[in-house]
């Protein structure tokens, strides 16, 4: 019998790493600081982290900002990886909150949270969420501050 392509896909990817659901998503985020420090710079699968390479986002430096991903559905989720900034301001993302869920209440920010970002010498930042599943991820600034993100990815329990 002929396998139907569908599940040749599904099978590719259990065979692999985790799918970073992220890259299907569609980002937003509270205010932007240039023209090109967009929202989906973020999701772009470029993680390169010097900011004036272009492939970082930046809201304003206002009370509460926020980015987001909406998966577009409900995944269980895995982990949530985000790539800091690394020329400069790199201990402007102490205190950013990862949030899960379903809710656009306070543009998601509200979900439930998976972990807080504390900024070390890790470029790359890794939380495990595996208890949580969601169609939004938010990166959330509870202060005055910039978020500035330059990728974020989202691993999906369906495909480990
Ligand atoms: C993630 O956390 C769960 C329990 O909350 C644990 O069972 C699992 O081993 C953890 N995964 C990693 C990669 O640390």
């Amino acid at each position: 019998w002929r396998v139907p392509n569908v599940l040749h896909i599904d099978l590719c990817h259990f065979s692999n790493s985790p799918a970073n659901m992220a890259l299907g998503g569609v980002a937003a985020q509270s205010s932007l600081f240039y023209p090109w420090t967009l929202p989906s710079t973020v999701i772009d699968g470029n993680t390169d982290s010097s900011y004036f390479d272009g492939s970082c986002s930046s809201t304003q430096g206002q009370e509460n900002q926020w980015w987001r991903v909406d998966l577009l559905a409900p995944y269980d989720i895995l982990s949530v990886e985000v790539t800091r900034r690394t020329d400069c301001c790199i201990s402007d993302l102490n205190g950013a909150e990862v949030r899960i869920g379903n809710s656009l209440e306070n543009n998601g920010n509200n979900n439930p949270r998976c972990g807080v970002i504390t900024v070390t010498s890790a470029v790359t930042m890794n939380f495990n969420c595996s208890q949580m599943t969601g169609r939004y991820v938010n990166i959330f600034l509870p202060r005055v501050g910039y978020v500035q993100l330059c990728e974020v990815k989202v691993s999906n329990l369906l495909f480990v």
